[in-house]
């Protein structure tokens, strides 16, 4: 069997490793000759910087973005019996970790448009037993948040954004992160901020939060072996904090050119016979990933890959049609939009050291794959 040579990769980290080398390369060796390999000075000091970055006044870093959503939603107070809303077109630890905490995921369906909760279907899924509400700001796109807030708002509920696709996104001018009483980030390594291994964090600015999720990823100690909760080792490693506060440097930047590949494509694809993403008004999009549309999806997927170009499908599997979840009890057709959704979606390559050419060329395949099918509008 032949293998196709990789053109346009989904993603290329080495790339960025080789254009940041000097400075990571001092972060590491200032961790080693540190000694100090879990949280410390750097870890510190890269929470500082991201509290800042996202308009919070504490940021408590991690050792992934599913510990963030574990810990938010303790801090929060969410526990046995609780109900906590969110959505089943996300990556599954969205739900995952609701579970964690022996809260049962109430799930709602998303808006077409924007792939983020649809804040109308909310309200509607509020009981006496809801505690939270877990909009994803899939994609890099916030979810809509000013109707969320005020939904959380009249029923009292907690608001925990999963930010894990978002960092640097902004709602109507603001950071995410800033928005909900807490934020969760992961740092895993393909993320428009990621770490070289596992990461996460939390942003909040209310003081007792922060205070509790700190305790909470140290075994819950409030000094070394006085344990006053019942914790976890969800430290984050010294290498990892020293890492992101270089990339935290360039994530302006980094936006900025994933920004103007995503107009590149914009304008490139219509034409190409796929449904492009929206910016919704209220959004500035980080473009995590970049998401077309179309019927011929599968279709689409592999005459790109027999060209040499890689995609990915986010998500294939709606988490309320995963086997795992079935007990949650949601059959097909709960919700049309993330079913739909599923089915049509693709992820492009696009990341900052893709070069506008690699765009076109992929842009140009895309184009020839469809022309060849008939059903290519959504
Ligand atoms: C929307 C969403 N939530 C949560 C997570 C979990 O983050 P991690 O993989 O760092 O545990 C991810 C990671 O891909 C994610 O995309």
């Amino acid at each position: 069997m032949t293998t196709t040579p990789i053109k346009v990769p989904y993603l290329d980290l080495k790339a960025q490793y080789c254009s940041l080398k000097p400075e990571i390369d001092d972060a590491l060796t200032r961790v080693l000759e540190s000694g100090q390999f879990v949280l410390g000075q750097e870890v510190s000091a890269f929470e500082e910087a991201f509290a800042a970055y996202c308009g919070a006044a504490h940021c408590i870093a991690l050792n992934s973005g599913t510990s963030a959503l574990h810990l938010a939603l303790l801090a929060a107070g969410v526990g046995l019996g609780d109900e906590v809303i969110t959505v089943p077109f996300t990556f599954v630890a969205s739900v995952a970790a609701i579970e964690y905490v022996g809260a049962r995921p109430v799930l709602v369906d998303i808006n077409r448009d924007s792939f983020t909760i649809d804040p109308v279907a909310i309200e509607r899924a509020i009981t006496a037993r809801t505690r939270a509400i877990l909009p994803v700001h899939l994609y890099g796109q916030p979810a809509d948040m000013d109707p969320i807030m005020d939904v959380a708002r009249k029923h009292s509920l907690v608001v925990i954004e999963d930010a894990a696709q978002a960092h640097g996104a902004q709602y109507k001018g603001r950071p995410v992160g800033s928005i909900g009483e807490l934020a969760c980030f992961s740092f895993y390594p393909g993320k428009n901020l990621g770490a070289y291994g596992e990461g996460g964090a939390v942003t909040t600015s209310n003081p007792d939060f922060a205070r509790a999720i700190r305790m909470l990823r140290d075994w819950g100690q409030d000094r070394k072996y006085h344990h006053v909760l019942r914790g976890f080792n969800y430290r984050m490693e010294a290498f990892q904090g020293a890492i992101l506060r270089v990339k935290l440097g360039h994530l302006d930047q980094w936006t900025e050119t994933r920004r103007s590949l995503a107009r590149k494509y914009d304008q490139l694809l219509p034409d190409a016979g796929v449904e492009t993403p929206r910016e919704m008004p209220y959004a500035r999009h980080v473009y995590h990933v970049y998401t077309v549309r179309t019927y011929d999806r599968d279709a689409l997927q592999k005459a790109l890959h027999a060209a040499g170009i890689q995609t990915a499908i986010h998500y294939p599997v709606p988490v309320h049609l995963q086997p795992a979840y079935a007990d949650l009890g949601y059959k097909h057709g709960a919700f049309k939009h993330s079913e739909s959704a599923a089915g049509q979606v693709l992820s492009l390559p696009l990341y900052p050291e893709l070069s506008p050419e690699a765009v076109a060329e992929v842009s140009n395949e895309v184009r020839r794959a469809l022309s060849t099918k008939v059903h290519s509008e959504v």
